[in-house]
């Protein structure tokens, strides 16, 4: 698969076989996903990956958490944002409920308390960085990330980056032994798909580019 073919086929998935992935699969994700560029090639990156019953254990703590905080995917924005960018999130969101009608669950608790049980997903990656880096370097872990889904789409893997989760990060870093140097910077759910589930049909739009692009010539 080409990277262009991978990039146009990507997307977010959320409902994952229960099925475990060969740990030598994840492996090799991960060892590909690392040859990205990185400021300094300092590779600040650090991830964990969480399986099996540790998976699970994980997941309860973080809904237990939710429902304690009711902290949600929000843009968590430090100023307004424009209603351009508000109007796409709540296309996003629009157009995940008729998907989720058909499963007869409502929008929030699926999307909440679904990113924080992985969407089901048997494997679970929480990628830190350490404070001491400065956050110029989440720039390398953005792209990490973005590698990561698009080797996973090649190697036949679907996946759901789950940003939800940073909100709970002191659970996390207490259930996994994270220590308190560290930032939880993102999660990710990693399996294979679910094809029946009727949300897994749902596929996000963009924008076209003169959206975002200026040309000065
Ligand atoms: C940094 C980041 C955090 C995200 N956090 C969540 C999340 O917590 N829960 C979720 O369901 N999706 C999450 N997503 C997935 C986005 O909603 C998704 O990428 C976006 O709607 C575009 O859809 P696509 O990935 O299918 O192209 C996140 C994506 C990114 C890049």
């Amino acid at each position: 698969m080409d990277v262009s073919q991978a990039v146009r086929e990507r997307r977010s998935i959320r409902a994952f076989k229960p099925d475990p992935v060969p740990r030598e699969q994840v492996e090799e994700i991960l060892r590909i996903a690392t040859c990205a560029p990185s400021a300094i090639n300092l590779q600040p990156w650090e991830f964990t990956v969480v399986l099996g019953e540790e998976r699970e254990r994980l997941s309860r703590r973080l809904i237990k958490a939710y429902k304690e905080k009711q902290i949600t995917c929000a843009p968590g924005n430090v100023k307004p944002l424009p209603s351009e960018v508000i109007a796409r999130g709540v296309e996003a969101a629009e157009g995940m409920k008729p998907f989720l009608s058909e499963k007869g669950i409502e929008f929030n608790q699926f999307v909440n308390e679904g990113s924080c049980n992985f969407y089901g997903a048997p494997v679970a990656i929480i990628i830190c960085i350490d404070k001491a880096f400065s956050q110029s370097n989440y720039v390398d872990i953005g792209i990490v990330l973005g590698y990561l889904l698009l080797i996973a789409h090649s190697a036949g893997l679907s996946t759901c980056p789950i940003g939800l989760i940073t909100a709970y990060s002191d659970e996390i870093k207490d259930e996994l032994g994270i220590p308190e140097t560290k930032s939880v910077i993102i999660g990710v759910a990693m399996g294979f798909p679910e094809d029946d589930d009727p949300i897994n049909r749902f596929k996000s739009s963009r924008d076209a580019i003169d959206k975002f692009v200026r040309w000065i010539d």
